[in-house]
C-alpha cells in the first residue's frame, strides 16, 4: 500500500495535536511546581521558640561567602543543567535490599564526587541547624543529591561558623525495597558510621528541605528550589535504626488535623513525634509550617501545649 502525501501529512497533524497539549503543560507545569523565589524565614512570635530569635544582622552576605568557600572553591557554584547528579547504575543487578556495605560504598562515592568538584551542590546558612537552644551560630551547609534507579543518595557538608573542619554526613535511600529504607551514617575517611536517634530527631520523614536562614544566606536559589522539589517528590520511606541505636518508644504522634493532613502513617510525610520538637517549633515559628497558612492563636496553645507535655 502506498500513503498519498496528505494521508501522511493528516497523520502528522494528527500527532501534532495529540504531542502540543502534552508537552506544553510539561513545560508550565514545571515552572510552575519549582518556584525560584526563596519563602524568607521571618520569626512571628509564636513563642513556640525556647530561646529569642537569633540576630544575624551582623553575618553578612561577605561573612557568608568567605565561611562557605573554605571548603574550597573548586567544589561549589557549579554550573548545572540537573540538580541530581546521576550515579552509574548498581553494579549487582536485581538486587533486592541493599546490604550495608553497598549503601557505605555510595556514601564514600558521593564524597569523593564532592572533593573532585563533581557534584552540584547547594551552600547556605541552614534556618533549622541555626536557630534554637542547640547551635547558635551559623550553621554553614553545603548539600548535594545523586540518583540512579536503585538508590536516592544525599551528602551534607557541614561547619559551624567557628569549627575550623568541615564535617561529611550522607543520607541513601535505598529503593529496591518497599517502602524504601533510609540509612543515616557520618562519614569519616574511610570509616562510615550508621547513626539512628540523633539523626531522627530532626529527619523524620527522611531528607529535609533546605531551608536558608535568611533569603541572601544561601548560593543559588534555582537549585535549591530544584532540589527541595526532588525531596519534596520522594516516596514515603522508613529510617534505618542500626543495631545499638535501636528506635525507642517515641509516644503518641501529634494528632492536630491542621499537621497530620500531611504527616501521617498514609499521609505525604510520616507522623511526628514529640521527639522532633526542634524542627517543629523552628518551622512553624519561621512561618514555613504548615505550607500555605499561619496557625490560629488556639492551635498555638494546642501545640505548645502537645510540645510541653512529658510523655
Ligand atoms: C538539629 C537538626 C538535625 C539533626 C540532628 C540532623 N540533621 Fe541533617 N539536616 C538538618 C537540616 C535542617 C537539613 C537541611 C539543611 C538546610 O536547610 O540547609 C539537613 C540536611 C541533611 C542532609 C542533606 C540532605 C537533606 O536532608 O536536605 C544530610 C545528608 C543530612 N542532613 C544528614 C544527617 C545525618 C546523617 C544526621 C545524623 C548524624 C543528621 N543529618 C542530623 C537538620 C538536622
Ligand atoms: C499541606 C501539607 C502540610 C501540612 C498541613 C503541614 N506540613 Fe509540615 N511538611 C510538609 C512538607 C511537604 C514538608 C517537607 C518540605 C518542607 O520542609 O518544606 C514538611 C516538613 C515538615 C517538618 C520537617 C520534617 C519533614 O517531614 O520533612 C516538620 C517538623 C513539619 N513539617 C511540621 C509541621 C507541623 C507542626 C504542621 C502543623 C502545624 C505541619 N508541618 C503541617 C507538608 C505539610
Amino acid at each position: 500500500m502506498r500513503f498519498t502525501f496528505p494521508f501522511v501529512w493528516k497523520i502528522a497533524l494528527l500527532l501534532l495535536a495529540l504531542l502540543l497539549p502534552e508537552l506544553s503543560p510539561r513545560l508550565q507545569g514545571d515552572e510552575e511546581i519549582v518556584p525560584v523565589h526563596i519563602k524568607p524565614a521571618i520569626p512571628t512570635d509564636t513563642g513556640l521558640l525556647r530561646e529569642p530569635p537569633l540576630d544575624l544582622t551582623k553575618f553578612t552576605r561577605q561573612d557568608f561567602d568567605a565561611l562557605s568557600s573554605s571548603v574550597g572553591v573548586d567544589k561549589i557554584h557549579k554550573k548545572w543543567t540537573d540538580a541530581v547528579t546521576p550515579l552509574p547504575p548498581h553494579a549487582r543487578s536485581g538486587a533486592l535490599g541493599l546490604t550495608e556495605e553497598e549503601v557505605k560504598t555510595y556514601m564514600r562515592q558521593v564524597r569523593d564526587l564532592f572533593d573532585q568538584g563533581l557534584a552540584v551542590p547547594v551552600s547556605d546558612v541552614g534556618l533549622i541547624s541555626t536557630q534554637e537552644d542547640i547551635i547558635r551560630r551559623p550553621m554553614l551547609n553545603h548539600i548535594a543529591a545523586f540518583a540512579n534507579d536503585t538508590v536516592r543518595v544525599y551528602l551534607l557538608v557541614q561547619k559551624t561558623s567557628t569549627d575550623k573542619n568541615w564535617g561529611y554526613f550522607s543520607i541513601v535511600q535505598d529503593l529496591t525495597v518497599d517502602p524504601p529504607l533510609d540509612y543515616f551514617a557520618e562519614i569519616k575517611g574511610a570509616k562510615v558510621k550508621f547513626e539512628g536517634t540523633g539523626c531522627y530527631k530532626c529527619h523524620s520523614s527522611g531528607p529535609l528541605a533546605i531551608h536558608p536562614a535568611r533569603a541572601d544566606l544561601v548560593n543559588d536559589e534555582a537549585l535549591t528550589a530544584a532540589i527541595n522539589h526532588h525531596i519534596a517528590n520522594q516516596p514515603r520511606s522508613r529510617f534505618f535504626f542500626p543495631p545499638g541505636d535501636r528506635q525507642p518508644d517515641y509516644g503518641k504522634p501529634l494528632e492536630m488535623k491542621t499537621c497530620t493532613k500531611c504527616h501521617d502513617e498514609d499521609g505525604d510525610r510520616a507522623p511526628l513525634y514529640r521527639v522532633h520538637s526542634h524542627p517543629i517549633r523552628v518551622l512553624v515559628d519561621f512561618g514555613h509550617m504548615p505550607p500555605k497558612h499561619r496557625l490560629t492563636a488556639e492551635e498555638i496553645t494546642e501545640l505548645k501545649a502537645w510540645l510541653e507535655q512529658k510523655p
